[in-house]
């Protein structure tokens, strides 16, 4: 069973200047989408759920037991990285609990210090059974599934401070937004980002990942980031497959209205959007058997 923690293979993204895609799952067809097209590619892949999609789904204990069963069926052979993104402490600890093979712990609406403390808590209970740990610095603007951000600046000081926790990868606000950018946005924080990238050797990570221009996250990765966030455009991706579909009258003729014809351009659709940012992405391929857990 190709299940991994992620931290090799951030840090070989780090070392390699490359970039590894975390896709976050909504349910069945995203996640055969998600690990199908990973296969494809041959690349390892990072599959999360956020705290909202957890639920959504029926709680992490049926996440983490979809994803693994789904691994299986498929024979997906690559390393696949099940998830947690934007976990409050509380989901955190029930997705170690489950089996989850890396979590993150956002504390970023937290008072630093109890950030700091709540997010050691977890790197001792996460790394006690090999779980990876990603922890967020300054905060990433919009909102995704509840969790809001004003999209604060990450300071150098706390990434440091943040890093020596033990964490295996950081997320750092420099700009990013979940969600769809508006038209007025200046732009990714290059400064800030090389002095993050200068002052702590951990994979970074890239949220809001969808929309950024593709020489901005280009540039990006060559400064330290390993892991990039997608979720929203692989949600467009989907509901416009969706919409052409109904719009072309095709729920109507025959059983076009079976949910395995409805929802399969759009699952279609989700492969493709994800085949095509690891394509520009530059993953590495897999070349070896990878390491079992
Ligand atoms: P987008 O929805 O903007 O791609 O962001 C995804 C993300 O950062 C998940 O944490």
């Amino acid at each position: 069973m190709p299940l991994v923690h992620g931290t090799e293979i951030f840090q070989a993204a780090r070392k390699g200047h490359y970039c590894v895609g975390a896709f976050n799952t909504n349910n069945l067809e995203w996640t055969r989408a998600i690990l199908g097209a990973a296969q494809e590619k041959n690349v390892p892949v990072l599959i999360q759920t956020s705290m909202g999609a957890a639920k959504y789904m029926g709680g992490y204990e049926l996440c983490q037991k979809l994803i693994e069963a789904t691994v299986k069926s498929m024979d997906i052979t690559v390393p696949v990285i099940i998830h947690l993104d934007h976990g409050d402490y509380e989901a955190a600890k029930e997705a170690i609990a489950a089996g989850y093979n890396s979590v993150m712990f956002d504390g970023h609406d937290l008072p630093f210090a109890e950030n700091v403390e709540k997010t050691k808590e977890i790197v001792k209970l996460a790394h006690a059974k090999g779980i990876s740990v990603e922890a967020e610095v300054g905060s990433i603007g919009g909102e995704e599934d509840g969790v809001v951000g004003e999209g604060e600046l990450a300071s150098v000081e706390e990434a440091k401070e943040l890093a020596a926790t033990g964490i295996d990868f950081l997320a750092a606000g420099i700009g990013n937004i979940h969600g769809q950018y508006p038209a007025n946005w200046t732009g990714l924080h290059f400064d800030r980002l090389k002095e993050i990238g200068e002052a702590v050797d951990l994979p970074l990570v890239l949220h809001g990942g969808s929309g950024i221009p593709q020489d901005q996250v280009e540039k990006a990765i060559s400064m330290g980031i390993s892991k990039l966030n997608i979720n929203t455009e692989c949600q467009l991706s989907f509901a416009k497959a969706t919409r052409e579909y109904i719009e072309a009258g095709k729920d109507q003729e025959g059983k076009g209205y079976d949910p395995r014809k409805l929802l399969a351009p759009g699952t279609k659709a989700i492969a493709d959007t994800v085949k095509e940012i690891i394509g520009w992405m530059g993953t590495k391929e897999v070349k070896m058997v990878p390491e079992e857990i």
